[in-house]
């Protein structure tokens, strides 16, 4: 018999994770708190955006082999692993994660477990956090040692939930025993006959794992962001620049692109906790560094507000300015700290009337910033503003015809956040081009070629 899974906690994660084992034939069960989001996901519908995530839903419910709840004892009973997928978001008071729900979840299992499990944490958490879980477990389950706790750390990108997690770069499971890494291979023994690499490790390595990756990403972006920074300085382009540097296969050029910086529900926070969870350990020197990282990466948004500032004369009050995009990447309709409506927001709060165009995010950020603008197109968003700002870059921005929004907006101010616009088309089209890292003028002589 294979083993029966549940998934503790349906957010972004656990619904993802929960709808794939279902699709790799294993009966799950999807267990949260949260009635409303247990009842939109048994009737089939997603409370987010994810691409094939919803079809596969439903895919998954027709079979009988995808079922969700809210009962802990219901969950324990039918479960042979138990993934822990709740969210461990930012302390109100903190910079440090705030792990309530996740001990809470642990803590309404663990008393429920009378059989031999094995309970797997997916949830980021600050190192140490498995070891006093585990601890818990051993306390609380009347299986006593037979309720076994692992750990596997999650990698997915949002709009690539289903791919990251069907076919993920590599799994890496913390264990304290060769049953539980025998249990983790039989569920994953379809990507790992796929060839998915599979790293076994003990369980603060496997906890360190995730947010070193993370920490490591948010550092790439934001050190292209300060080179972006220097450029300004001197005059210098950071677009020829990140791809010089991106020829160069020991850098690569993924997570190198220039702009607004990094947003979204997981690198700013996780690169918070584990700076503060380090620093609690006296490892002084990463929790200096990922400050550093987090600054660079606030100091873009203020110098995109800059940009906007300087297109529009001075002075944003009264003036209008068009927003493409809102959401903290494209393809997605999060707007957990996103650096696009950041910056939507103190530009409304420097006097300027803001209209936002989103593709997927204006109903979520609606109801953050009911102050902002909402319109329904692109074009209705550029109508008659002094100042154009793309901010994220949804594939229609990238391809916007600079001639068409030309005719829509009061003045032909354009400041590219993602720098992914042609700058010499838009100029041709008699658009002031702005963008972070890149020289106010067309660029000269000292560009590098592109080309070989
Ligand atoms: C990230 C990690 O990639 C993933 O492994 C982890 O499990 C969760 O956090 P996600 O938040 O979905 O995933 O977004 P990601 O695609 O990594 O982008 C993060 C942010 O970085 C976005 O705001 C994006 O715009 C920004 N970014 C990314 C850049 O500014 N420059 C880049 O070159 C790449």
């Amino acid at each position: 018999m294979p083993p029966r899974i549940t998934v503790l906690g349906t957010g972004y994660l656990g619904a993802t994770h929960a709808v794939c084992m279902a699709q790799l034939g294993f009966e799950v069960l999807g267990l949260d708190t949260n009635e409303y989001q247990v009842n939109a996901l048994a009737a089939g519908n997603l409370p987010f955006h994810e691409p094939d995530l919803e079809e596969l839903l439903r895919s998954g419910l027709r079979s009988g082999r995808l079922r969700f709840g809210t009962s802990y004892a219901e969950a324990a009973a039918f479960g042979d692993v138990h993934f822990v997928c709740v969210g461990t978001p930012q302390r109100a008071d903190s910079s440090a994660a705030d792990l309530t729900h996740l001990l809470a979840c642990v803590e309404a299992l663990a008393p429920q477990l009378t059989r031999p499990c094995l309970v797997v944490g997916k949830s980021t958490v600050p190192v140490g956090t498995s070891e006093m879980l585990s601890e818990r477990l051993a306390q609380l389950s009347p299986a006593g040692p037979a309720a076994e706790l692992a750990w596997n750390p999650e990698f997915l990108r949002e709009g690539h939930a289903v791919a990251d997690t069907m076919r993920p770069d590599r799994i890496v499971v913390g264990v304290r025993s060769a049953n539980a890494e025998a249990i983790l291979r039989e569920v994953y023994a379809g990507p790992l006959s796929a060839g998915v690499p599979f790293l076994v490790t003990g369980l603060p390595t496997a906890e360190l794992v995730k947010v070193a990756a993370n920490a490591f990403l948010a550092t790439k972006v934001s050190f292209i962001n300060a080179i972006a920074e220097v450029c300004e300085a001197v005059g210098a382009d950071i677009v020829p620049l990140a791809q010089a540097l991106a020829h160069d296969d020991r850098i690569g050029g993924r997570f190198l692109a220039p702009g607004l910086g990094f947003g979204g529900g997981c690198l700013p926070k996780d690169i918070r906790a584990f700076g503060a969870a380090t620093r609690e350990l006296g490892v002084g020197s990463v929790n200096a560094l990922l400050s550093e990282v987090d600054a660079i990466n606030l100091r873009r948004r203020a110098r995109m507000v800059d940009l906007a500032l300087e297109l529009a004369g001075g002075s944003l009050e009264g003036r209008a300015v068009g927003v493409l995009g809102c959401s903290f990447k494209p393809n997605s309709d999060d707007i957990r700290d996103s650096p696009a409506l950041d910056v939507a927001g103190t530009v409304h709060g420097l006097g300027a009337r803001v209209t936002v165009y989103d593709p997927a995010a204006m109903d979520k950020a609606r109801q953050v910033h009911p102050e902002l603008e909402y319109a329904d197109s692109m074009l209705a968003a550029a109508a008659d503003a002094d100042v154009l700002l793309l901010l994220t870059e949804w594939h229609e921005f990238v391809e916007a015809d600079p001639g068409l929004l030309g005719k829509a907006v009061a003045q032909r101010n354009v400041a590219d956040g993602r720098s992914v616009l042609d700058a010499d088309r838009w100029r041709a089209a008699g658009w002031r081009y702005r963008a972070l890292g890149r020289p106010a003028a067309p660029a000269s002589a000292d560009t590098i070629s592109l080309t070989g």
